[in-house]
């Protein structure tokens, strides 16, 4: 599990955090599985943005955050419980949703989670990721300034490698656009390379090199910065 400490848990909420109305997108896609009355548990929950902008999309949708990191926890400002998806301190059958966001790559033991996600699912439950997979990268603008970072996606798992790894089948998969920042000078002046999986695996050569295309480009370039992810709609094999 990487570990996110103090500075990492300051850095997050500047630098990767998006503003709501750039998760429109999301909001949309994640809708048909977030219905009222529904428990959502936010595993690996960070500094709370989904806490947050599930509580103001889906109002009358409960939401349970846990989150290994004591300094992410904090810095949410928000109810959360410790925990991690080898071990979840919910009973057994007590969730419909499985909520991970950009949280599976940190996972290590997928078989181990797997069974624990089982465990706390209700029939018919669903575990629906936001994630950067290894073979589907093409949609992260990031790579264009900091291209060294295509290392890390070594240590990204595939949709296949998650859906074996956890023992459950995909059912949906699909790219999903934010706006992840409102421009490049807008990225230029939020971007830290402590908060970013991708980011940490350069050089601080290869970081500074990047931060001045960046800015370079940031200085012709306008409107908004969008990139993708995919949304993984997951359900158990054999049901729980
Ligand atoms: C990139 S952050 C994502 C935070 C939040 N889900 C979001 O989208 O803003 C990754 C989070 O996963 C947590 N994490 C790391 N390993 C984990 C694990 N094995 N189980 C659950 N969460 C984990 C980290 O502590 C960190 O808060």
């Amino acid at each position: 599990m990487t570990r996110y400490d103090a500075v990492e848990a300051g850095s997050y909420r500047l630098a990767r955090e998006i503003a709501l109305e750039g998760l429109s997108s999301w909001r949309d896609a994640v809708a048909p599985h977030l219905l009222p009355e529904r428990v959502v548990l936010d595993l690996g929950a960070g500094t709370g943005l989904f806490v947050r902008a599930f509580g103001s999309w889906f109002p009358d949708v409960p939401v349970i955050a846990v989150e290994p990191s004591a300094d992410m926890r904090a810095a949410s400002g928000l109810p959360m419980l410790a925990g991690d998806a080898c071990s979840v301190p919910l009973d057994a059958g007590s969730v419909d949703v499985v909520w991970m966001s950009t949280v599976i790559h940190h996972v290590r033991d997928l078989p181990a989670a797997g069974a624990e996600l089982r465990r706390v699912l209700r029939p018919g439950g669903v575990v629906v990721l936001r994630s950067l997979f290894r073979e589907r990268h093409s949609g992260i603008g990031l790579f264009r300034f900091f291209p060294e970072a295509v290392r890390a996606l070594t240590g990204f798992p595939t949709v296949g490698e998650v859906a074996d790894g956890l023992g459950f089948a995909a059912e949906r998969l699909e790219p999903v656009p934010q706006v992840t920042a409102l421009s490049l000078a807008d990225k230029v002046s939020t971007v830290r390379q402590e908060a970013d999986t991708l980011l940490r695996s350069l050089s601080a050569q290869e970081f500074a090199a990047g931060l001045e295309r960046l800015r370079a480009a940031a200085a012709v370039e306008s409107g908004p910065v969008v990139d993708h992810l995919d949304l993984l709609v997951l359900k158990p094999v054999g049901g729980v």
